[in-house]
């Protein structure tokens, strides 16, 4: 019999057992997994709460912090063979095969009780767990757009995007956390054992998990699929200038596709017209080519009404990005204060040339609105942004029958004293972007925003003109945009 090893145990808040509220940890010495075979997954859910309120610290997958695996009506050899299948790979790991009597006598007592040999299935087994690991931050990790894991990672993106449908917000950033972290992952997952120890993954994503790698598809996902609601969500909200509010609205008045919107006789905003007019084009992904197309027409005209105005294209397509729903714009000026008033005169400039089929021009309410406390008062009304729709010859003449397409196309103007917080804000991925947000504020006691970073504790705004330097002032290890894709 090999002797239980010393070990340190990370308190319950590594975070694998979900987000339910459990007590703290009173146990550090005991890590519990319950084997869910004959025991069921109601029951093991059921005890996994009740040991949970009383203290301690139960993990939801195999791993080798578990000191203590809970089983019922199973023997001994029938418990080996499992771990054994279940925790392959390399690393090692040793723990109590213990009956269920000595979990009920453990809970009753509300500590946990001293091992005999009644409980014991097996004296101490040593098996092999998984080496993957990950820090809890995506602006830690470096993620490329190769995804070894694109069945996992669709399975959880489809539930992230339907809950953000039904406005579960926090429940759709905990699916996008889950899916990054698989992105991350320089291999394929082959068994859930492997993902022990890895951050971001709660009981939810890893059920998600375990049914795509044990079945090939997730029951919740297909029913997702499914949905009336959910297809008709995403065909509504999928017309620019709809969000989920109207999508919603107009589902409640039994408006579930297209052909019911456009008969209903809604009356729709200007941004919804354009939208249900280039329906079509507006959801076929613009390719790199079309955008470098659009690029060349944008800088013509910055160029003309701005001579020495910078262009530089942000969002997905900086990151590398093969295709993208829109093409994303910056602009700037070298001398401080000549952008300004810049982004009407683009816009004219375009219009007469016949390439808009809509524009919205906006004096950035969405960030003044969102950034919170990091608001350079007074240049904020600088900042400017066009959301449009661009009609884009088909230069290529790639064949089809249409000698132009519709793309969505942002432009941003900013003052270039805020150009490398506005590049970094503006290049994505937005979970990235959410991320670093969050490093800034919970780690660093800092607020970021595509204008500014503030340190709280010294009272003052952090200069930047890279994000190379953004990224040294807030700790992290510089991630270029091609691995930003998190
Ligand atoms: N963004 C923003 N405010 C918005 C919309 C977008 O700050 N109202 C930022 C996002 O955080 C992201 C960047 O702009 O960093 C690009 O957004 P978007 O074009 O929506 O996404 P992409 O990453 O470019 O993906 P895609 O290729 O699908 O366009
Ligand atoms: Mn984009
Ligand atoms: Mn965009």
């Amino acid at each position: 019999m090999i002797p239980l090893k010393r070990r340190k145990v990370v308190p319950s808040a590594a975070g694998n057992t979900g987000s339910e509220e459990t007590l703290p940890n009173k146990f550090p010495q005991v890590v519990l997994f319950l084997l869910e075979r004959k025991m069921g997954a109601s029951r093991r859910d059921f005890l996994s709460q009740l040991a949970g309120k009383k203290g301690f610290q139960v993990e939801e997958l195999f791993s080798e912090q578990v000191t203590h695996v809970i089983s019922e009506n199973n023997s001994g050899d029938e418990v080996t063979s499992w771990l054994e299948s279940e925790a392959a790979g390399r690393g090692r790991v040793s723990a109590h095969l213990l009956d269920v009597s000595w979990f009920t006598e453990s809970m009753r007592a509300g500590h946990p009780v001293q091992i005999l040999e009644r409980h014991q299935l097996q004296q101490i087994k040593e098996v092999e767990v998984s080496p993957f690991s990950a820090p809890s931050y995506a602006c830690q990790r470096r993620t490329g757009l190769e995804n070894h894991n694109t069945a996992l990672t669709d399975a959880l993106s489809l539930l992230a995007e339907s809950a953000e449908l039904r406005g579960e917000d926090g429940r759709g950033v905990a699916f996008r956390r889950a899916a990054a972290v698989l992105k991350a992952l320089p291999e394929p997952v082959t068994d859930a054992a492997q993902l022990a120890g890895l951050p971001c993954l709660g009981g939810h994503s890893l059920r998600v998990i375990k049914d795509v790698l044990e079945n090939g598809a997730s029951a919740e996902v297909r029913a997702t699929e499914r949905s009336e609601r959910f297809k008709a969500l995403k065909v509504l909200t999928g017309i620019f200038g709809v969000g989920v509010k109207t999508a919603e609205r107009w589902i409640r008045e039994g408006i579930h596709s297209l052909q019911q919107l456009q008969e209903s006789g809604r009356e729709l905003n200007r941004a919804q017209r354009a939208g249900l007019q280039h329906y079509e084009d507006l959801n076929q992904p613009v390719t790199r080519p079309q955008a470098d197309t659009v690029a060349a027409i944008v800088e013509e005209a910055v160029a003309s009404v701005l001579p020495g105005a910078q262009v530089t294209m942000i969002g997905g397509f900086r990151r590398g990005k093969p295709t993208g729903h829109d093409v994303d714009f910056l602009i700037t000026h070298a001398e401080e204060g000549r952008e300004v008033g810049l982004m009407p005169k683009v816009v004219s400039r375009l219009e007469s040339q016949g390439f808009l089929l809509y524009q919205k021009t906006t004096r950035n309410s969405y960030l003044e609105a969102e950034d919170g406390p990091a608001r350079p008062s007074s240049n904020m009304d600088r900042f400017e942004r066009c959301f449009s729709v661009f009609k884009l010859p088909d230069e290529a003449g790639a064949g089809g029958p249409n000698p132009w397409r519709a793309v969505r196309v942002d432009l941003v103007v900013s003052p270039i004293g805020q150009f490398a917080f506005a590049l970094l804000g503006w290049t994505g991925s937005k979970l990235f972007e959410r991320e670093l947000r969050r490093w800034a504020g919970h780690e660093k006691s800092m607020s970021l925003s595509s204008h500014a970073l503030f340190d709280n504790a010294q009272s003052r705004y952090l200069k930047a003109s890279s994000e190379e330097e953004i990224f040294a002032h807030l700790g992290l290890e510089y991630i270029p945009p091609s691995e930003r894709n998190a």
